[in-house]
């Protein structure tokens, strides 16, 4: 692990440059980018559709590389379209601290998810450069590829390729539901930034720090501004595909039908049954299906459906990930199943070395705050395979999010960047 060392009480200079820092935090500015934001890829109801590397990502690229500039920060750009912008350190070879977050989102998602980490990250850069402040280590900001998965699955891909957890080359030929291949969206994102730098992947990082809504009710319930983030529960994804045989609705007796639709609820309702759980703690989650040939008079063809699966204990989501697949080949009474796994994270716990100096932060800003897990997850899981990772959470309305209706305050979206800015500088001189 790289040089950071364990948080100590800011020495007098360095607290003041903080403050300096801190004050320069900009309510106003930092509200109206995340509208300026919404507006790319709106949809009614306040919600946002921005598609990973879709037209509507390749425009709030654009956007972030303009402030970025304006404010003569470096920006480059890697082979899956992670976004770095980096403010310099007095030691240029010094590995950066790192913030961000995403700034895709759910097809009828909200205006804070992913992009609050983004738009936080440049917040804290500006103010930072705005005070002054020298750091020894760079502090860099990434707009992370395809954090969401709703168009091409699975999640947190940037994440995953950049830190070597996976390749690029198993992602490329991922198709969306209008059988458009990642490789070739990619091609379009990567064409329409060609004055960014070229950047090698997994380049050693001191620390990550990703602040981010906290998604769930917890924050506004107990009436703190700041989540400070103790880990990721683990996840498992799969794509089920049933294999069937169309045929005509009226005609077709039952006995002789091979419906893949009718099969994949069987196999649905038996994964349900397997994870069902008193303590309401497994999350399970069919949220995508797609039906072939998709009429109302035709015996289904062929299915194929999601799975997301979550637990923040490591046996139990390894057990219930592992009995998916014996499962719905068990379920299905006239078809063939496919599973094909496409996503396997165990839980992470963040280095208590970035979340003492979030709590830390928190504390000097005179911030409520309280310890949580994320349910949710976030890039943070793969750069906590690399570098002392932590995350700050911040309130959003009654927990809502991934719905139009997502909701964040102007005041806790600057408290969080403030905390965001104070844990930076921490880390970039240790
Ligand atoms: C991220 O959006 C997740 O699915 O947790
Ligand atoms: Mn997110
Ligand atoms: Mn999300």
């Amino acid at each position: 692990m790289i040089g950071i060392r364990r948080v100590s009480p800011f020495p007098p200079k360095m607290r003041e440059a903080t403050q300096d820092a801190v004050t320069r935090v900009n309510q106003q500015r930092l509200w109206r980018r995340h509208m300026e934001m919404a507006r790319i890829g709106a949809i009614p109801g306040n919600g946002v559709n921005r598609a990973a590397l879709s037209g509507e990502d390749i425009i709030a690229r654009k956007l972030l590389i303009g402030w970025a500039r304006a404010r003569n920060f470096s920006v480059a750009i890697d082979g899956i379209g992670n976004l770095f912008v980096r403010r310099a350190g007095l030691d240029p070879q010094a590995p950066p601290v790192m913030t961000g977050s995403h700034m895709d989102s759910q097809p009828r998602g909200g205006r804070f998810d992913g992009i609050y980490g983004v738009l936080a990250g440049l917040e804290a850069l500006e103010a930072i450069e705005e005070a002054g402040v020298q750091t020894r280590r760079p502090i860099e900001l990434v707009a992370w590829t395809n954090e969401e998965g709703g168009r091409f699955p699975p999640c947190t891909m940037g994440s995953a390729v950049f830190t070597g957890a996976r390749r690029l080359e198993d992602f490329l030929e991922v198709r969306d539901n209008d059988g458009i291949l990642l490789r070739d969206a990619l091609a379009s994102t990567l064409a329409a930034t060609p004055d960014a730098q070229r950047r090698e992947f997994n380049f050693p990082a001191a620390a990550y720090v990703e602040a981010h809504i906290e998604q769930g009710p917890r924050l506004e319930m107990d009436g703190r501004t700041i989540g400070v983030v103790t880990g990721i529960q683990g996840l498992r994804w799969f794509n089920i595909e049933v294999f069937g045989e169309t045929a005509h609705a009226g005609t077709t007796p039952l006995a002789a039908r091979k419906d893949a639709l009718k099969d994949a609820v069987a196999i649905i309702n038996a994964l349900a049954e397997l994870t069902r759980d008193d303590s309401d703690t497994v999350r399970f989650t069919v949220g995508r299906m797609l039906v072939t040939p998709n009429s109302t008079n035709s015996v289904a063809s062929h299915v194929l459906f999601s799975v997301d699966l979550r637990h923040p204990d490591p046996e139990t989501i390894h057990r219930l990930g592992e009995a998916v697949e014996p499962l719905a080949q068990k379920s299905a009474s006239h078809c063939s199943v496919k599973v094909t796994p496409t996503l396997a994270d165990d839980p992470c716990v963040f280095d208590t070395r970035v979340v003492d100096a979030v709590e830390h932060a928190t504390e000097e800003l005179k911030l409520s705050s309280l310890r949580l897990p994320s349910g949710a997850s976030h890039d943070a899981m793969y750069m906590a395979r690399v570098c002392p990772t932590g995350m700050i959470f911040v309130p959003c309305e009654k927990g809502i999010s991934h719905n139009e209706a997502e909701k964040a305050k102007p005041e806790d979206l600057a408290a969080g960047a403030k905390v965001l800015a104070a844990t930076l500088l921490e880390l970039a001189n240790g």
